[in-house]
């Protein structure tokens, strides 16, 4: 056993390493270790923490997410009122705005500091002896709500800042700061297709799904989220600390915060529109949304000349940029195909320019998003187009007298096959593995580097060897020669020997990146890694009975269903055997059947002092066990460690012998 001098001195110093590394990811987007590296310090810090709860601090990396659900958030007063903004739709009112400045200041020329106009909401961080504190939502600008515990699980929130870095800018311990909270394109995406996947209403824009996340009670649901926060306020003793609005930003930066980079510095207000312009024409290309350019007098002091109006600062002003929303006709709808075969119902639509770009098709999602929007063919339709996505219909603005209702077909409109709905989900998908329309995306995730990792095979001659219906299948790929390949744009013949290679290494790939290869719908990398486990070979796996499935730890009946789904389909089975026959590995060997725990079934639950679940789950196994989701009658042991679950419980009534790690240890011969 250390001593705890030392382990106290351990503890430190990966939190700050810790930090470092968050700060260049989350901040400076701008990593400098691999992903499985960061999450190595992390496991390490949850480990000694774990062993050492005493140690644990309110900043450590390890608890931005924690806790309990909160009942509701209780409401507190700002230190200073959180003002809005005057908007402006026309360079005359900027101007307007611009002349009232000069002249209440009685200067001619007033230097500004323009930042974009991020769509979020807005939120206060309040940092006492550098440690984050406390988190309050805008309110009605006099009050706020406290969501601390959900802004602590955003990652580009420093949870402490470094005392260097604050005497750097020679800021007291007690200071706050004020930003956007935003949810980016990506994410946003993600929680609709979350939402969508649980048949729940989408929500509009990523602002208001922000503003949804912010507002859950249970901070574990907001980190699923990925909630980001630029800053560009700051705040000590009701007072910002410097004289420049430029060095308050530039002083953030240094000491941790993510502040915009797209700010600024302009000596008039030529170089405002110039700066309002170049950002107008970049709006599409950033990952987040922003409703316009924020323009703020640089002087400090004239702040206090200038004063407030009854909710907003008389030193500041919103340029607003037209949204891009328009009105236009639905002509069609119809049913596209992606690539796990989801039928995504797009709307044909009478062409309008948005932003300078042509739309001509907006996405309804699914079934319930038409229903819940009531559109038929020939309505009239608002639409809204964010960066790159595909435009989105908002809402019915007129009901065409005549409009046809869209149903979706029982064949897919591409190959024929079968049109299925999953029960409990809102999508609709095309069963048919060798749907050409999933076959390239297919052939694609399969070549993929943690799938079988065919090096070579990419858009370009996926794209090829589909359209030339040189494979069929993902199981063609091993029956292709080299001459035909040879002959394909851009391939001479060294290239297609090179794939060739790539191909009949493959072969020798691990049974879970075959599983992982095969594309079954949820089952990602890690799934697969778990079902190769349980079942240690593709039959017994196709086999398996949703009960069975449902047996392996961390699979839900929603995999368990798809998986089903996914073996028995005819043609699926056809490709198996056909891989099977090309030479894959189907099997695996899993349980040592002469280990001392063969013929034992295991049930994992609650915290370990040393070893992680997977850590836990490979003794195991190692040893010949097998580890099982649920307590049931055939259950050997339940190794429970600190805050077990029911599992425990039903352990107890079923009388099946508990036992804790060191236990564990002892049956595995440790
Ligand atoms: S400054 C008194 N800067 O816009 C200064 N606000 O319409 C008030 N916003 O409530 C805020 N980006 O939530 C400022 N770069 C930016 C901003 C920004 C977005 C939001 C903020 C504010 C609202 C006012």
């Amino acid at each position: 056993m250390a001593k705890s001098v030392d382990i106290e001195k351990e503890i430190t110093e990966l939190r700050n390493e810790i930090r470092y590394h968050e700060h260049r990811y989350y901040v400076l987007d701008d990593p400098e270790i691999s992903d499985p590296a960061f999450d190595k310090l992390m496991r390490r810090l949850q480990d000694l923490e774990s062993r050492h709860p005493d140690l644990i601090t309110p900043d450590s990396p390890t608890q931005r997410v924690g806790g309990q659900p909160a009942e509701q958030f209780a409401k507190v007063r700002h230190s200073a009122p959180m003002l809005s903004l005057d908007n402006t739709y026309s360079v005359d009112e900027l101007r307007d705005f611009d002349r009232r400045v000069r002249e209440l200041s009685g200067r001619s020329e007033v230097p500004y500091v323009a930042e974009l106009k991020l769509d979020g909401l807005s939120m206060a961080l309040t940092y006492e002896n550098g440690v984050f504190t406390r988190g309050l939502t805008r309110g009605d600008g006099t009050t706020g709500e406290d969501v601390t515990a959900n802004v602590k699980t955003i990652r580009s929130v420093p949870l402490r800042i470094d005392s260097k870095n604050l005497a750097g800018v020679g800021l007291p311990a007690k200071f706050e700061v004020r930003g956007e909270v935003i949810l980016g394109h990506k994410a946003f995406q993600a929680a609709n297709a979350q939402r969508e996947a649980a048949g729940e209403p989408l929500f509009a824009n990523p602002r208001n799904a922000a503003a949804g996340a912010i507002r859950q009670l249970d901070p574990k649901l907001v980190a699923e989220r990925k909630l980001d926060i630029f800053v560009y306020y700051l705040l000590v003793n009701g007072r910002p600390p410097l004289d420049k609005h430029w060095q308050i930003l530039e002083a953030l930066g240094e000491l941790g915060f993510k502040v915009n980079p797209y700010r600024v510095l302009a000596k008039n207000f030529e170089d405002l529109l110039s700066y309002i312009q170049k950002m107008e024409s970049q709006r599409d290309r950033l990952e987040y949304e922003i409703d316009g350019v924020v323009v703020k007098v640089n002087e400090i002091a004239l702040w206090d000349e200038l004063g407030k109006t009854a909710k907003s600062p008389r030193w500041a002003i919103a340029y607003k940029y037209p949204a891009h929303q328009e009105t236009t006709v639905v002509n069609d709808i119809r049913p596209q195909v992606g690539r796990t075969g989801t039928l995504t119902p797009v709307a044909d639509l009478e062409p309008v320019s948005l932003g300078g770009v042509t739309v001509s098709h907006a996405t309804l999602h699914n079934m319930d998003e038409i229903e819940r929007l009531g559109v038929k063919i020939g309505d009239t339709v608002l639409i809204q187009r964010a960066g790159e996505v595909i435009p989105q219909v908002l809402k019915v603005t007129r009901h065409a007298p005549d409009g046809r209702e869209f149903r979706m077909p029982k064949h897919c409109p591409v190959c024929g096959g079968d049109v299925i709905r999953v029960e409990g989900e809102v999508a609709y998908r095309c069963v048919n593995a060798a749907c050409p329309a999933q076959l390239k995306e297919s052939l694609l995730h399969f070549a993929a580097r943690h799938a079988m990792n065919i090096n070579g095979l990419g858009e370009a001659l996926v794209d090829q060897l589909v359209d030339k219906k040189m494979v069929h299948d993902v199981a063609d790929l091993y029956a292709l020669a080299g001459e035909q390949l040879a002959n394909l744009e851009r391939m001479g013949e060294k290239s297609a020997q090179n794939v060739l290679d790539e191909i009949e290494k493959s072969k020798k790939a691990e049974l879970a990146r075959v599983v992982f290869a095969l594309g079954i719908r949820f089952v990602g990398e890690r799934t697969a890694q778990l079902l190769t486990r349980h079942f240690g070979s593709i039959d017994k796996l196709a086999q398996a009975t949703p009960e069975e499935l449902y047996e392996v730890e961390e699979i839900g009946p929603k995999v368990a269903q798809s998986i089903v789904e996914f073996f028995r389909e005819t043609r699926n089975r056809d490709v198996m055997e056909k891989l099977r026959r090309a030479g894959l590995k189907f099997e695996q060997k899993t349980h040592r059947a002469d280990g001392r725990l063969s013929g034992k079934q295991f049930v994992l639950t609650g915290t370990l002092p040393t070893y992680s679940r997977d850590e836990a789950a490979r003794l195991i196994e190692e040893a010949g066990g097998r580890v099982t989701a649920s307590v049931s009658k055939k259950t050997d042991y339940v190794v429970a460690g600190a805050e077990p679950g029911s599992k425990l419980a039903k352990a107890r009534s079923l009388g099946i012998e508990t036992i804790d790690e060191a236990g564990l240890n002892k049956l595995i011969g440790k």
